[in-house]
C-alpha cells in the first residue's frame, strides 16, 4: 500500500464536526454521534483544518502511484484519496471498490446541447449502480467506528440499495424506509437481495425523511442519509477523482442533478478543498438541475428569498429526485454561489429526450441523471454556457436502475404524473421524440433484413435532421 503516513496524521488529527451556521460556530468531536448541531439544529460539516499543510505535488504523486496498487484501500476510488478524509489509518474500512467511474466523451449529447464537446462523469458505474456508494463507504465505516448495530435511511431507492449492500459487507442490520409504490423495481430488488429490512411507507420521500429523523433520535440506530456529514466526506472525493482523471485540468462548468442536495454540497466541498490544497488554481462553475415538478431549490435560486419553501406534493417521473424538502439546500446553495453557478429546472419532456440522447452516445443513465444534459442544453440556449465551454455533466445512476421508464419512452407510453385532473391521459403522454421501439418480425431471413432496412430508414440522417439533432459527421 502506498502510504503518506506523516501527511495523514497532520490531517486527521484536526478533523472536527462543525455547525454550518457561522453565527453558531459550534464544534464537536469527530466521533460524537450527531446529525445536526445540538445547539441550533443546523447541519454539520466535517472540517479538516490542517489539510492545507499538505504538499500538492506530493499528493498528486501518491494518488497516481496508488492507481497501480492492488491494496484494497488503493483500489477504491474514494479511499485512494484518503488524505482528504477524516479517518485514522486503522479505520475499519467497508469498501466495494467504489468510485473509479469513467469519464466519457459524448459527441451526440454535445451536439444536442449545442456544444463542441461534452464530458460525462458516469457515477452510475459504481458497484450498486449509483453515486451513493462513494458516500456509503465512509458512512458505514463511521457506523462501525461508533459501534452501531443498525443502520437506517429514508430513500427514493438508490441510497437504500447502496446502504443495504454496504451494511451487508459490514454485517450490520439495515432498515430502509421507502415511499410505497414510488421506487423503481430494480432499486427495490437490490435492497431485498442485500438483505435489508425494506419498510414501505404510505407517503412520499419527505414523509420518510421526517420519520427517519425522529427514529434517529434513538441511539439504537445510525442514520446514513446525506444529512450525515460522513456521507458528504466520501462523496466529496469524486471531485478529486474527476480532476485526477483530467490531469488536474479544471473544467469550466460542472452540472449535476439536485434532489436532496447532498451530492452537489459534496462536490462543491470537494472542489473547494482541492483549491485550498493548491491542487487546482480556480473553481469551475457548479450548476444544479432539478425536475420542474420537484424544484424547490431552483425556485429559491430564482427568487429574492433566502429561505427555501418546500413543495408539499413534488411530482416527477425521475423518481430518484422526487423530493420537495431537500435537507442539504443550505450547503448546496453555498457551493453554487461560491462557484458562480446557477440552479434551474427542466420539464419531463426535456428529461426524457435528453436521456434518449445520452443513450445514443452508448452511455445510458437513469432519468434523474438526464436532467444534467437537459439543463446544459438550456444553459447553452440562454447563453449562460458558450458553445466552446468545457462542460462536465455528472450522471448519477445507471440506465438499468429504471428500465420501465426507458421501455415506455421508446414505445411512447410514458405519461406524466396523474395529479393533473384537468388533463386527459393523452395530454399527459410524453412524445417519444427519439424513440426506438422494438419491431416484431417473422422468423425468416427476409423479414429480418426488411426489419433492418426499415430501422435504418427511420433512424437516418434525414430523420435526425427533422428532429434537429445535428450529429457529428453528418
Ligand atoms: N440522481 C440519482 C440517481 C439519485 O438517486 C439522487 C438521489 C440524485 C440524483 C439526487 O442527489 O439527493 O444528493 O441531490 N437519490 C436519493 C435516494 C434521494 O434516496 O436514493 P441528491
Amino acid at each position: 500500500m502506498i502510504e503518506t503516513e506523516k501527511l495523514q496524521r497532520v490531517m486527521s488529527e484536526v478533523a472536527r464536526q462543525t455547525c454550518i451556521d457561522p453565527a453558531c460556530g459550534a464544534r464537536f468531536d469527530l466521533n460524537e454521534r450527531l446529525y445536526v448541531c445540538p445547539r441550533c439544529g443546523e447541519l454539520l460539516d466535517v472540517a479538516l483544518e490542517g489539510a492545507s499543510a499538505a504538499d500538492p505535488e506530493q499528493l498528486r504523486a501518491v494518488w497516481t502511484a496508488r492507481r497501480s496498487s492492488f491494496a484494497p484501500r488503493d483500489l477504491s476510488g474514494v479511499w485512494r484519496y484518503r488524505e482528504l478524509l477524516p479517518f485514522a489509518d486503522d479505520a475499519p474500512v467497508v469498501s466495494l471498490a467504489e468510485g473509479n467511474t469513467p469519464l466519457y466523451d459524448a459527441p451526440v449529447s454535445a451536439a444536442y446541447c449545442g456544444l463542441q464537446s461534452l464530458t460525462l462523469k458516469h457515477q452510475g458505474c459504481n458497484p450498486t449502480g449509483s453515486f451513493k456508494d462513494t458516500g456509503m463507504t465512509t458512512a458505514v465505516t463511521q457506523a462501525l467506528i461508533l459501534g452501531a448495530r443498525t443502520v437506517v435511511c429514508a430513500s427514493t431507492g438508490n441510497t437504500a440499495a447502496s446502504l443495504a449492500a454496504y451494511a451487508a459487507r459490514a454485517h450490520l442490520q439495515c432498515a430502509i424506509l421507502v415511499p410505497r409504490g414510488q421506487v423503481s423495481h430494480a432499486k427495490l430488488a437490490q435492497s431485498l437481495d442485500y438483505g435489508a429490512a425494506v419498510l414501505e411507507l404510505d407517503g412520499n420521500f419527505d414523509d420518510a425523511m421526517r420519520v427517519i429523523r425522529e427514529l434517529a433520535e434513538d441511539d439504537s440506530v445510525y442514520l446514513v442519509n446525506s444529512i450525515n456529514p460522513f456521507r458528504i466526506e466520501g462523496q466529496k472525493t469524486v471531485a478529486a477523482e474527476l480532476l485526477h482523471q483530467r490531469e488536474w485540468c479544471v473544467p469550466d462548468h460542472v452540472v449535476m442533478p439536485g434532489g436532496n442536495l447532498g451530492n452537489s454540497s459534496a462536490l462543491g466541498k470537494g472542489f473547494k478543498k482541492l483549491k485550498d490544497l493548491g491542487l487546482i488554481d480556480r473553481l469551475q462553475r457548479l450548476s444544479v438541475v432539478q425536475a420542474e415538478g420537484a424544484a424547490p431549490f431552483a425556485s429559491l435560486f430564482g427568487s429574492e428569498s433566502d429561505v427555501l419553501t418546500p413543495i408539499e406534493h413534488p411530482q416527477t417521473l425521475a423518481t430518484a429526485i422526487k423530493i420537495g424538502a431537500p435537507v442539504s439546500w443550505k450547503k448546496a446553495l453555498r457551493a453554487v454561489l461560491d462557484s458562480g453557478g446557477s440552479v434551474l429546472s427542466v420539464s419531463e419532456q426535456e428529461i426524457a429526450d435528453a436521456k434518449a440522447i445520452i443513450g445514443r452516445d452508448g452511455v445510458g443513465c437513469e432519468p434523474a441523471s438526464a436532467t444534467t444534459v437537459a439543463g446544459v442544453k438550456r444553459l447553452v440556449a440562454s447563453g449562460v454556457i458558450g458553445s466552446d465551454t468545457d462542460v462536465v455533466a455528472v450522471l448519477t445512476g445507471h440506465i438499468l436502475k429504471d428500465t420501465d421508464y426507458a421501455i415506455n419512452y421508446h414505445q411512447e407510453k410514458l405519461y406524466t404524473h396523474d395529479r393533473e385532473p384537468d388533463k386527459t391521459k393523452e395530454q399527459r403522454r410524453l412524445a417519444g421524440t427519439y424513440s426506438n421501439p422494438p419491431a416484431r418480425v417473422k422468423a425468416t431471413k427476409t423479414a429480418i433484413l426488411e426489419g433492418l432496412r426499415r430501422h435504418e430508414q427511420e433512424h437516418s440522417g434525414e430523420h435526425r435532421r427533422k428532429h434537429s439533432i445535428d450529429l457529428p459527421g453528418e
